[in-house]
């Protein structure tokens, strides 16, 4: 199971990360079901040196880029993986303002949101630079975890058929020049954009929606590779996810686990998600 919470430009100073770590810790530690990370609690909650562990999902915290290393300070000893919201597809050179696979390594990085519709409606991202991108993080040895999903609600038969090929589109491109065997790093994100909060409707799908189409974009997969990697590869699930309607997504079969965005910001709410990621033997 994978849980990413992606901060967008929601948490915007160093002084809101200490915060935000000092709240979370806290959580976790009165959670029941925090068990192979350590999380420290403060003497006052649970008694000195009382360490609580993390089990079960694997957690991806996705800050923007100058908080990463802030992050991965405190996120690291939890067990927490740190992951970036976007990347540039060149390795290295003349290229201000960019950010670099390689950098993003160098800060201990080892996931990477890729073609989040944010980018794609506000910074020109497209199915092909999405491709690159992919291909850039594979090489360096990261796990790019690509954002697909239509833009508005379907309503009725031939809005699901555009739907469903649109999708379709945006996998085979993003998979287009992956090589076979780094196909199993890549994570897909279904984030239908209706759903994101702020982006249209700010109402999640249904887990049986949101399985049907990540149902279908393992077929792809599979179409692409073979069924078995399709089966190992993680697909799961975006939009307006809370601590309320988590749980339905991540006891569906087909759904491998659920990217946050706004609900992640919340430390006491991020904690709970994972707490019922952690509670959920699939
Ligand atoms: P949301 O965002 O959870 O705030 O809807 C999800 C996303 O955009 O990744």
């Amino acid at each position: 199971m994978l849980i990413v919470g992606n901060w967008k430009a929601y948490i915007t100073s160093t002084a809101d990360i200490a915060g935000y770590v000092n709240l979370f810790s806290r959580a976790a530690a009165y959670s029941k079901n925090f068990g192979a990370v350590e999380v420290r609690t403060s003497s006052r909650i649970r008694g000195a040196d009382e360490k609580k562990k993390m089990t079960g999902a694997d957690v991806v915290l996705c800050p923007p880029f100058p908080f990463l290393s802030g992050v991965a300070a405190h996120a690291k000893p939890l067990g927490i993986h740190v992951g970036a919201q976007d990347v540039f597809w060149e390795s290295k050179g003349p290229y201000t303002g960019e950010i670099t696979p390689a950098m993003l390594k160098s800060m201990e990085v080892s996931y990477v949101i890729i073609g989040h519709s944010e980018r794609r409606r506000n910074f020109g991202e497209t199915d092909e630079s999405v491709s690159k991108k992919v291909c850039a993080v594979l090489a360096e040895g990261l796990a790019p975890i690509v954002c697909v999903g239509e833009w508005e609600k379907p309503r009725g038969p031939e809005m699901e058929r555009k739907m469903y090929d649109f999708v379709r589109a945006q996998v085979r491109t993003a998979l287009r020049l992956v090589d076979a065997k780094n196909l199993k790093r890549v994570v897909f994100a279904y984030e239908p954009v209706w759903a994101i909060t702020g982006s249209g409707t700010g109402e999640a799908d249904t887990p049986e929606n949101a399985a049907r189409m990540i149902v279908f974009i393992r077929r792809i997969i599979a179409s692409h590779a073979d069924a078995k990697t399709a089966h190992a590869m993680r697909v799961i699930y975006g939009g307006s996810v809370t601590s309320q309607n988590c749980e339905g997504f991540l006891s569906h079969q087909a759904i491998d686990g659920v990217l946050a965005g706004s609900a992640s910001t919340h430390p006491k709410e991020f904690a709970k998600i994972i707490s019922i990621a952690n509670a959920i033997k699939k």
